[in-house]
């Protein structure tokens, strides 16, 4: 595993609302180079880059069209290569967003697929044998093309799926996974992959990872297909980093990935801490983290105990945390997010605390997840410093709350989110026990949490956290004292005056070393 990533602590970008350096008011690969010394200010080493390929963004980029082009409105390849030498000059690192389960309808590969005459690109997504057969359990698309077949999507019904095959083929049109047509296409993915680590990325977040051979309910032909993916990387680019959105850690790690994404659907019960009717986080203390604690404690070991899960603030993809939790809270869970094993990852404007905006017509295929989609907040100056347009230009409306945080009144206030997030990034740089490989053991699972980091050696740092989130006071027991490395909240952890126990008050959290 890459070095870097035993310390790494990601931040995602969304292009399209981070910055805008030209006035179209839209995000782009310029501006994000403007505003890299925000990122790494945070204590972020490391960036996730959602898709800027080329796109009609009926998927806000998830459906590519090409995607050895940066779409227009983000800039050029050189502009991308661009970006990636000034973050490798800050000392940081950056990954693309690889979406190999589908592309857009309007890739060149799909176009040839749809002809009526067999050619090069007839099996690189997966068709039916006919227009009267849609393929069972997918969705799929059909009836726009001359060629006679149903052909399946993964997401969208513009997002047709590419054929990597079937683990247990059931019908005719279903081919293997090493069968010529399949194999064809992971080559393609592989020509995509050199094409971007030429040009200086450090690696991928990949989209959908362990659903593109289907019908594999053991997932051991996804397995063996990212294999074959990390042996070619192996080869070409040993450093080549691999994060995947599988949500299952044991499968995706055996298949070569560095990390996995502890997902916001699924069984991981991320979501009982952060967003739900009564999150674990929320002062109200009705929430509970056992199932999360229990599934955790599950994947962890399915990790070998090596803990690479990572653990996001949000992403593109959910509710922003503060659309459940107060800045207050947040810092609690903010406390859990940067002392956990595992690469953490911040979703930008999380450090600030912005909020989901309610109420927006979908854009880009967001619906829902459109209100966590919103220009990033610089600054109090028109558009939150995040574009010149005129308002109504913007790729979406600002937050228009009078108090809505922003970067520079975060850095100017005492007591904010975002010093916060630095404090603890500072912290968990200082000690390894903390950092991605550090073990994890939990001492509790309701309030407060309280669990171990050690460092994986006999004479390393060992570590508690314990986060009250709960309005209530608690005590724990004594063997849990030792210098406090970290708080925040109401209080600081104190032993009883008869020395027999700690007490741990309410809405805080504290890092300690033993
Ligand atoms: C992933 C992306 C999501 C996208 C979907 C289809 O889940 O995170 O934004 O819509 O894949 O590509
Ligand atoms: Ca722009």
């Amino acid at each position: 595993m890459p070095k870097w990533l035993d310390n790494a602590v990601f931040y995602e970008i969304y292009p399209q609302s981070f910055m805008d350096s030209n006035g179209d008011g839209i995000g782009d690969i310029r501006g994000i180079v403007q505003r890299l010394d925000h990122v790494r200010s945070l204590g972020c080493n490391a960036i996730w880059l959602n898709p800027c390929f080329d796109s009609p963004f009926l998927d806000a980029g998830y459906d590519v069209s090409d995607y050895k082009r940066v779409a227009e409105r983000y800039g050029s390849v050189e502009e991308l290569a661009y970006l990636f030498e000034e973050v490798h000059r800050r000392d940081m690192h950056i990954l693309l967003d690889l979406v190999p389960g589908h592309t857009s309808m309007e890739h060149e590969w799909f176009l040839k697929s749809c002809s009526a005459e067999r050619n090069e690109y007839s099996d690189r997504y997966i068709w039916t044998d006919s227009i009267w057969e849609s393929p069972e359990g997918m969705g799929c698309v059909r009836g726009f093309f001359e060629r006679d077949g149903s052909c399946a999507v993964n997401f969208f019904t513009h997002q047709p799926a590419l054929n990597y095959g079937f683990a247990h083929p059931e019908r005719p049109w279903q081919m293997k996974p090493d069968a010529p047509a399949p194999l064809a296409t992971r080559e393609a993915i592989k020509d995509v992959m050199r094409f971007w680590l030429d040009k200086g990325c450090d690696g991928f977040r990949v989209d959908m990872a362990g659903s593109l051979v289907k019908n594999d309910p053991d997932g051991s032909a996804n397995i063996a297909f990212w294999q074959d993916f990390r042996a070619f990387l192996d080869r070409e680019y040993p450093d080549a980093v691999l994060i995947s959105e599988w949500g299952e850690p044991d499968k995706s790690l055996a298949g070569g990935f560095h990390m996995d994404f502890l997902l916001h659907f699924g069984p991981s019960h991320y979501n009982d801490l952060f967003r739900c009717e009564e999150p674990f986080f929320s002062r109200r203390g009705k929430g509970t983290a056992e199932a999360f604690v229990r599934t955790y404690t599950e994947n962890y070991a399915g990790t070998g105990g090596s803990g690479l899960i990572c653990i996001p603030s949000g992403n593109h993809d959910m509710d922003r945390m503060r659309r459940f939790l107060d800045p207050e809270e947040m810092k609690l869970a903010f406390t859990f997010l940067l002392t956990m094993p595992g690469a953490p990852f911040i979703y930008y404007g999380d450090e600030l605390g912005m909020r989901y905006v309610e109420g927006l017509t979908s854009k880009e295929g967001g619906y829902g997840r459109t209100g966590s989609r919103t220009p990033m907040q610089w600054d109090d100056s028109p558009n939150a410093g995040f574009s010149t347009a005129a308002p109504e230009k913007l790729y979406l409306p600002i937050d228009p709350s009078p108090d809505r945080p922003t970067a520079e009144n975060q850095l100017l206030s005492r007591d904010t989110l975002m010093r916060e997030v630095k404090r603890l990034t500072a912290l968990r740089s200082e000690h390894k026990a903390l950092q991605s490989r550090g073990k994890v053991k939990f001492v509790t699972s309701g309030y407060p949490l309280v669990y171990l980091r050690t460092e994986d050696r006999e004479d390393g740092e060992r570590i508690a956290v314990m986060i009250n989130p709960s309005e209530r006071t608690y005590s724990l027991p004594k063997q849990l004292n030792g210098s406090v490395l970290y708080s925040v909240g109401k209080g600081v952890p104190h032993l009883t005056h008869d020395e027999q126990k700690l007490v741990m008050p309410p809405e805080s959290a504290a890092v300690i070393l033993l």
